[in-house]
C-alpha cells in the first residue's frame, strides 16, 4: 500500500483570490458607465465599416484622407512586403535599417522643412522617446493640460518638473514662464503642446508659444499627430497652417492617423535628430517598423504632397457636418479640423446616445474619462474625405432622430 506521509499543504489560492483587488476596480468601472469593451470590426478600416455583419458609416476613426483603404497605398504596402519581406528583423542601430527608411526619413523632412527626421515605432513612442531625450531632472517641461497621454507620460518618465499650463492659454504658460524656482532653476525648458487637440479639435496657439519661447529661451515640441497631412496649404501641419517657424521648433508627428498606417517620427535640425538617434529609448531599443508599414508612410506622404484636393474635400465635408449638427442644437466646439466633438456631459448619455446612433447604423464613438476631463464626455465625430455628401446626410438624419428621441 502507498500511502503519503507528506503533511496537507494549505489549498494554494486561484488566480480569482490572487487577483481579487483587479476584479473588484473593473466593478467600480462598470458600475461608473467607463467600462470599455473594444468593437469587433470585419474588413476594412474605411468609412464604411462592419461589425456583425452590419454595415455602420464610420465616423469614428483618425483615417482623415481614407488611406487605409486607398488601392494604391495596399499596393505600395503589398510589393514591399514581396520585395522586402515581412519584417525589419532589428532595431534600427543594429541590422534593421532598410533603404526604405532612409527615403521615408529624407522625405519626412522635406515635408516639415527641417533639417532631418527620425523615425519611431508609434506616435506614442516618438512623444515618450524624445521627451524622456530632451529633459531631466534639472529641467521644466510646460506642459498643456489637454495633451495627449503620451506627452503626459513621457513628462512624468523624464523626471523633470512639470508645469502644467491652462488649455491653449498663452498667458497662463507665461505666467509659469516667468516664475523663477530657485532650488530648481530650470537648465532646459520645453514647451510641449499637441498642434491639434486629439479629442477637441482645436489648435494650440502656435505663434504666441514661438514668441514667449524666444522671450523665455525655451524649446517647443509640437505634436502634430492629428495636424500632418490634414491643416496648412500644404497639410504639412499647425506651422504650416498658421505660417510661421522658428529654430526653436520641434515638429512630431504620426503615420497611424492621415496616413493611414503606423509609426511616428520627430523632424527638425539634424544635430538634434542625431541626438535622439543616441538617446531617445523607444528608438534605440525597438524594432525597425515593417517594410510594408515603411512603404505605406511613403506613399501616403506622396499622395499628400500631390493631392491637395483630397484635404479640400475633408474641410468641406467637415465643414457641413459641423453646421448640421449645430443647427440640430448639438454644442460642437473645435476649430478648423476634422475632429468634432459632440458634448455631452455625463458618460451614461454619451454612452446611450453613441448607442442610439450604432442603431441608425451610424458610428460616432463615445469618449469618457480618463481620456476627457470628468463632466465633459462627449461623441467625438471624425470626418473623413472619402465621406460622400449621402453619407453626411445620413449621419446628421441620425443625429436628427436621436435628438427627438424618435424610434
Ligand atoms: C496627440 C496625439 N499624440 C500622439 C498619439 C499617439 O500616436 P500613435 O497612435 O501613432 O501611437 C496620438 C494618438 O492617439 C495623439 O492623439
Amino acid at each position: 500500500m502507498n500511502v503519503s506521509h507528506e503533511p496537507r499543504r494549505p489549498a494554494s489560492p486561484d488566480a480569482g483570490e490572487i487577483f481579487g483587488a483587479l476584479s473588484s476596480e473593473l466593478e467600480t468601472l462598470k458600475a461608473a458607465d467607463l467600462y470599455r469593451a473594444p468593437r469587433v470590426f470585419e474588413g476594412r478600416a474605411d468609412r464604411v465599416v462592419v461589425k456583425d455583419g452590419w454595415e455602420l458609416l464610420c465616423f469614428a476613426s483618425n483615417n482623415y484622407l481614407g488611406l487605409t483603404a486607398d488601392e494604391a497605398v495596399i499596393r505600395a504596402a503589398s510589393e514591399a512586403t514581396l520585395h522586402y519581406g515581412t519584417g525589419s528583423g532589428a532595431s534600427r542601430l543594429v541590422s534593421g535599417t532598410m533603404k526604405l527608411h532612409v527615403r521615408l526619413e529624407e522625405e519626412l523632412a522635406s515635408f516639415k522643412g527641417t533639417e532631418a527626421a527620425l523615425l519611431f515605432g508609434s506616435g506614442f513612442a516618438a512623444n515618450l522617446g524624445t521627451i524622456t531625450a530632451l529633459v531631466g531632472p534639472e529641467d521644466v517641461v510646460y506642459t498643456d493640460r489637454l495633451n495627449h497621454a503620451s506627452i503626459i507620460d513621457g513628462s512624468r518618465l523624464s523626471k523633470a518638473r512639470v508645469e502644467i499650463y491652462a488649455h491653449a492659454d498663452a498667458a497662463d504658460l507665461e505666467s509659469r514662464l516667468v516664475r523663477k524656482d530657485d532650488r530648481n532653476p530650470g537648465r532646459r525648458r520645453l514647451i510641449v503642446t499637441d498642434g491639434v487637440f486629439s479629442m477637441d479639435g482645436d489648435l494650440a496657439p502656435l505663434p504666441e508659444i514661438l514668441k514667449l519661447a524666444e522671450v523665455y529661451d525655451a524649446w517647443v515640441l509640437v505634436d502634430d499627430a492629428h495636424a500632418s497631412g490634414v491643416i496648412g496649404p500644404r497639410g504639412a501641419g499647425t506651422a504650416d497652417y498658421y505660417g510661421v517657424d522658428s529654430p526653436r521648433l520641434i515638429r512630431l508627428g504620426t503615420l497611424s492617423k492621415a496616413f493611414g498606417g503606423e509609426g511616428g517620427f520627430v523632424a527638425g535640425p539634424a544635430d538634434l535628430v542625431d541626438y535622439l538617434r543616441h538617446k531617445a529609448r523607444p528608438f534605440v531599443f525597438s524594432t525597425a517598423p515593417s517594410p510594408a508599414t515603411t512603404a505605406t508612410a511613403l506613399k501616403a506622404l506622396e499622395i499628400v504632397q500631390t493631392e491637395p484636393h483630397r484635404r479640400e474635400r475633408l474641410r468641406a465635408n467637415a465643414e457641413r457636418l459641423r453646421e448640421g449638427l449645430l443647427s440640430l442644437g448639438y454644442a460642437v466646439p473645435g476649430g478648423p479640423t476634422p475632429i468634432l466633438p459632440v458634448m455631452v456631459g455625463e458618460p451614461a448619455t454619451a454612452v446611450a446616445l453613441s448607442k442610439a446612433l450604432e442603431d441608425r447604423g451610424v458610428l460616432a464613438p463615445a469618449i469618457r474619462p480618463p481620456t476627457v476631463p470628468r463632466g465633459t464626455s462627449r461623441l467625438r465625430v471624425t470626418a473623413m474625405a472619402t465621406h460622400t455628401h449621402s453619407d453626411i446626410s445620413r449621419a446628421l438624419q441620425a443625429f436628427r432622430e436621436v435628438r427627438r428621441g424618435s424610434p
